[in-house]
């Protein structure tokens, strides 16, 4: 059984990839968020810093991400990754933002099978490394699903990553199990599930569910409970080694973020952004989280941190 951790913008760069091995584990790959494909002559550099291999991701594996509709710009972005040293690049059609799906890229493609079909006529032609895709159900509806994996059966896919929600539910709602059933069913490829495993518990009826599959993408669970995939492995944490180790990641994210960002208040946002998902065990009904939100100067935000970690605080699971 092999665990993924989900690409998350913003979120799962290089640097937190790399410590998320170090300190928590379990995860066997480690998918980075997409880079947007446009015309060559935007292929800058800097777009590909984090995937380098020197920045953090020479120890772990990686699957690079690609979001984009048109061919040309992919395959020459895939061929800068691929340089860099890579053999799977993953096609990313799942995107549910607006300002994406407008434009028929992320799952607005998914209501556009000639649109999968050229492209992947045109970006398998070349074989310099292998092509993943990781989708929605559809932008409305499944049935945009089934069309889309009728074609991807057509053509040499290394692993399909299912997240089972519509592009136009968002994040909200449930995650459609039957759905998701249908579309995997229907795949010849290997299938990836993703979609709301938050816990052990959860995953387990997953894996009840779908027997014949053992590959597994957590996301948000596993940035809110970093414990969650070496668990799901079969190793386990006392509340104090928790508490720990939590606190080693939050000091050595923050210190990361205080080099690179200026001034309190760019720091004290993207903290924020950090604790949307660590508070949800750390500090389950939201007393600290809403000082965290409510603090723009660094000394105030640490003097909440470390009310957080004294060691009378429990993880709560
Ligand atoms: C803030 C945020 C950013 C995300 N960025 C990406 C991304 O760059 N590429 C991608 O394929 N999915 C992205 N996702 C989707 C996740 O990878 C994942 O498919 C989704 O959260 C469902 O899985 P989960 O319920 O385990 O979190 C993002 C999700 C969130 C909430």
């Amino acid at each position: 059984m092999k665990l993924f951790l989900a690409p998350i913008q913003g979120m799962t760069i290089a640097f937190y990839r790399n410590l998320y091995e170090e300190i928590f584990g379990g995860i066997d790959t480690y998918y980075a968020p997409f880079i947007s494909t446009s015309h060559h002559k935007s292929a800058s550099p800097i777009l590909f810093k984090d995937l380098k291999k020197e920045n953090n991701n020479e120890n772990i594996e990686i699957i690079p991400q690609l979001l984009g509709n048109n061919p040309e710009d992919f395959k020459h972005y895939a061929s800068i990754i691929s340089d860099m040293g890579y053999k799977e690049i993953n096609w990313n059609i799942g995107c549910p933002y607006a300002t994406v799906t407008k434009k028929k890229k992320g799952s607005g493609i998914l209501q556009y099978p000639d649109i999968v079909k050229e492209f992947l006529e045109e970006v398998l032609k070349d074989n310099s490394y292998d092509l993943s895709v990781k989708m929605r159900l559809g932008l409305n509806d499944i049935e945009e699903g089934i069309e889309i994996v009728k074609i991807l059966n057509d053509y040499p896919i290394k692993n399909l990553i299912i997240h089972g929600r519509t592009g136009i539910q968002k994040y909200k709602g449930n995650v459609n199990i039957d759905s998701f059933e249908t579309l995997s069913s229907l795949s010849i490829h290997d299938i990836i599930y993703n979609g709301d495993i938050f816990t052990f518990d959860g995953f387990e009826k997953i894996q009840k569910r779908f027997p014949s599959i053992d590959k597994f993408m957590i996301g948000r669970g596993a940035l809110r409970d970093p414990f969650l995939p070496s668990r799901i492995k079969g190793i386990e944490f006392s509340n104090e080694e928790k508490l720990k180790k939590m606190k080693l990641f939050h000091d050595s994210v923050y210190n990361h973020y205080k080099n690179i960002l200026s001034g309190d208040k760019h720091l004290c946002d993207k903290m924020k952004e950090f604790w949307t998902y660590t508070s949800v065990h750390l500090d389950p009904n939201g007393k600290f989280f809403k000082k965290i939100k409510k603090a723009h100067k660094c000394d105030a935000y640490m003097d909440v941190v470390n009310q957080i970690f004294d060691s009378s605080n429990e993880w709560i699971d």
